[in-house]
């Protein structure tokens, strides 16, 4: 297959032929797959879950969500799904995977014919606004996918986590960039690279000054958010600045990645902390009423800037659709870095809660039997 061109007919074909497949009587596959956070935002989208924009994010190494999921034949294709969140039944989710697993058993109809029992849990604790949608999401596909690539006999390859990332793209946009290590691309440039459809790993691409970048995350609010991120993009399609958004969001991904690859650490940080601030304008203006930065998180803002001007060290902040500010360092400041965090920004968090993550390595298959 070329680059950039739609996988969607080997998958079909893969389709047949898993469904000619013998299928195992029992399986369980586990896998955890980590929570990612934007630097070039999606937000907005067109068709099946296609954004109007490229984006560009880095997979964590902490925060991750689990998956367990075990079926058992059954003699007919009556499709039933059983889910538990740490230990507990969660009908809101169970209904969300019940959809995702209805746009993607166009792909993969053997999972129709297993009774199937979801176990999830999350490393970040409950209340730390970090969304778990695109870790879970990641996380459910990767372990259907692992069936079906077991019926095909392959190895798990570039190929599989390509897949595993347009399938997750259906379940929930941003899933798709949690299922490679480090740094991705996803949505079509200006330039010519990258998919709409599915996400690209950027690994070697990437400056050796951005390896395993610091991502300390405030909790400065723990509710629910006032926003979910689906209504959020359909506030996209009115929106007065929509068609100036997206001609920003290009021009920024492709001088995000250019500040990637060449080390550019202040463009990487120009270009970061503009793009948080312009989907919290953009949120503010859209007409629905919404404000998820607190005081706090303004505050939080200030202290960095002035810390950076103090200091000349390279710290800066993203945020997602939410209050908590994600503060974002190399390596080589992490001393001062840390210092500065708890001594002048815990104050602004809940308990003074902070979750300390970094680049990470990508998801992890735990278990796969079949019988
Ligand atoms: O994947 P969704 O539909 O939850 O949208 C994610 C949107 C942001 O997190 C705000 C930005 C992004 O690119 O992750």
């Amino acid at each position: 297959m070329k680059a950039n061109e739609s996988p969607i007919s080997s998958y079909l074909e893969d389709r047949e032929r898993a469904h000619a497949a013998a299928l195992p009587r029992r399986f369980c596959v586990e896998w955890t797959s980590p929570a990612n956070i934007a630097f070039v935002k999606y937000w907005g989208k067109k068709r099946v879950q296609l954004p109007r924009n490229p984006s560009v994010a880095m997979g964590l190494l902490q925060s991750r969500s689990m998956f367990r999921v075990s079926g058992m034949l059954q003699e007919t294709n009556r499709p039933s799904l059983e889910f538990m969140f740490d230990g507990k039944k969660n009908p809101a989710f169970r209904e969300r995977l019940q959809e995702t697993l209805k746009n993607i058993g166009t792909y993969l109809p053997f999972a129709e014919r297993y009774a199937l029992e979801v176990f999830s849990g999350n490393t970040f604790p409950h209340s730390a606004g970090i969304a778990s949608s695109a870790s879970s999401m990641s996380a459910f596909v990767l372990c259907l996918l692992s069936l079906e690539n077991h019926l095909l006999e392959r190895r798990k390859d570039a190929c599989f986590y390509r897949k595993a990332s347009w399938l997750a793209r259906l379940g929930s946009g941003s899933a798709c960039r949690s299922v490679y290590p480090g740094f991705s691309l996803w949505g079509r440039t200006r330039e010519g690279s990258g998919s709409d459809e599915y996400a690209v790993p950027l690994g070697e691409q990437v400056h050796p000054v951005f390896r395993g970048l610091r991502d300390h995350i405030l909790v400065i609010g723990s509710g629910k958010k006032g926003l979910s991120s689906s209504r959020g993009h359909a506030l996209m399609k009115h929106h007065p600045f929509a068609a100036s958004r997206y001609r920003n969001a290009f021009l920024n991904t492709g001088r995000l990645l250019d500040a990637l690859r060449s080390g550019d650490v202040e463009e990487f940080i120009r270009i970061t902390e503009s793009e948080a601030l312009m989907l919290h304008a953009l949120i503010m203006t859209s007409g629905g009423n919404d404000l998820l930065m607190r005081p706090a998180t303004l505050e939080v803002i200030e202290k960095v800037w002035s810390f950076r001007r103090e200091t000349g060290l390279p710290v800066c902040f993203t945020l997602d659709a939410g209050p908590n500010p994600h503060i974002l360092f190399p390596a080589s400041a992490e001393e001062r870095a840390l210092e500065f965090i708890g001594t002048m920004l815990r104050e602004h968090c809940e308990e003074g809660l902070i979750i300390g993550d970094r680049e990470g390595e990508g998801p992890v298959q735990v278990r796969e039997s079949y019988d």
